[in-house]
């Protein structure tokens, strides 16, 4: 009766089934394994599977795998390749079973693969359809820059002139009076200019194509070093500033420089809310559902004004804001794969949370010509 129910298991399932001898040669497979590889039974059989059927880049990992398998240790579900007659690159969602005789001695591996080569491709498909959303977003947006470019470059452009003709006209007509007489003008227009520079690097930091430099983020170093970068803004104004979560051991794949610029908007956003203090500001960060990691950042301030769209391009209610700090923020966070979004804290104030995935945007996984070898 069991050795039935296995041949009509064998016969029918469409999964890939292969039995392996310990050394890794090929004993059995199932019919559907004939389908999809291309390959008879009959001509495979005794053939070593990792070079009849792996690329070669996935050969080591898979025999440690399989070896430790055989030693009766767990290795849990894998994903890998599997080429087929015509070269075909398929991935496969595996499961390996160490086969015993009678006698307890290891006989072999059963290899039970399902195909998931669809599901992958329909993954890659989305997270491109994404990217191509995202750009045209993005050139929407810097459309809207352009225009705004004029509005905003044009008024302190406009004070600069002012203040250098009316140099230009106290040294003509008095040559005679030390420069000092020009300070007042001079420093104004300092300060216009410095306003007109950071703009247009925020401008450009926007209209820039986010290209992300992975790496591997240790959230409580990088998180207790963002801020002590704000310590003493914050202390000038009384506010107590504090990284809630020291003991974290958790780290995060992403461009640390470009998530340090998304923290340094959102805590400015925090100390300008809160104005002159006293005040609080917790940064923190946590674990959560899906892989993902959230970096909160709460302040004690008056709340997110009514019926402003935070994350809009150019939305502000402060006198000298541009408007860009939350929509760069939100594209930097977008671009990681990453949601931005925030709440009302208790008991005053918002709190603004970031969520990225763990292990990077799926462009990592997208660059790679099929999924490589994970154990999970
Ligand atoms: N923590 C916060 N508390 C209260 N209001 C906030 C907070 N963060 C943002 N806002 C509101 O959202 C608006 C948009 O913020 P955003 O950072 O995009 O621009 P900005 O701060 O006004 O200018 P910029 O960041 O370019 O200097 C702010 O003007 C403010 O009204
Ligand atoms: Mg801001």
């Amino acid at each position: 009766m069991d050795r039935d129910f296995a041949r009509l298991l064998m016969s029918t399932a469409q999964v890939i089934i292969k039995i392996l001898d310990p050394h890794g040669r090929i004993l059995r497979f199932n019919p559907f394994t004939e389908e999809l590889s291309g390959y008879r039974l009959e001509e495979m059989r005794g053939r070593d599977w990792f070079t009849a059927f792996l690329p070669a880049h996935e050969r080591e990992r898979m025999q440690q795998l399989f070896a430790r398998c055989l030693r009766g240790q767990a290795v849990g579900a894998f994903t890998g390749t599997m080429l087929t007659r015509t070269g075909v690159a398929r991935a496969i969602d595996w499961r390996a079973t160490a086969v015993a005789d009678r006698g307890g001695v290891a006989a072999g591996v059963l290899l039970i693969g399902k195909d998931i080569t669809q599901r992958v491709q329909a993954e890659r498909e989305l997270y491109e359809l994404n990217k191509i959303a995202q750009q045209r977003e993005r050139l929407a947006d810097v459309g809207a820059i352009a225009a705004q470019i004029v509005h905003d470059v044009g008024n302190p452009l406009a004070a600069l002139s002012m203040q250098a003709q009316l140099i230009r006209r106290r040294a003509r007509e008095h040559p005679e009076q030390p420069v000092g007489a020009v300070l007042k003008s001079a420093e104004q227009m300092v300060l216009e200019l410095r306003r007109l520079e950071s703009l247009i690097r925020e401008f450009m930091n926007f209209a820039r194509e986010q290209r992300l430099h992975l790496r591997t983020i240790d959230l409580a170093r990088f998180l207790t070093e963002v801020a002590a970068l704000w310590q003493q803004v914050a202390f000038a104004r009384r506010i107590d500033l504090t990284f809630d979560s020291p003991g974290l051991a958790l780290s995060v794949r992403a461009d640390e420089e470009k998530i340090h610029r998304v923290l340094d908007n959102l805590i400015k956003n925090a100390v300008e809310a809160i104005g002159e203090g006293p005040g609080r500001i917790g940064i923190s960060a946590r674990p959560c559902s899906g892989g993902r990691i959230r970096i909160s950042v709460t302040d004690s301030g008056p709340g997110i004004p009514k019926d402003v769209e935070v994350f809009r391009l150019f939305e502000s209610t402060k006198a000298d804001g541009s408007g860009l700090g939350l929509a760069v923020a939100r594209q930097i966070v977008l671009a990681h794969g990453g949601s931005i979004f925030f709440e009302p804290a208790s008991p005053c104030g918002t709190v603004f949370h970031i969520e990225l995935p763990m292990e990077g945007p799926a462009a990592a996984n997208a660059a790679a010509p099929l999924p490589a070898v994970t154990n999970s």
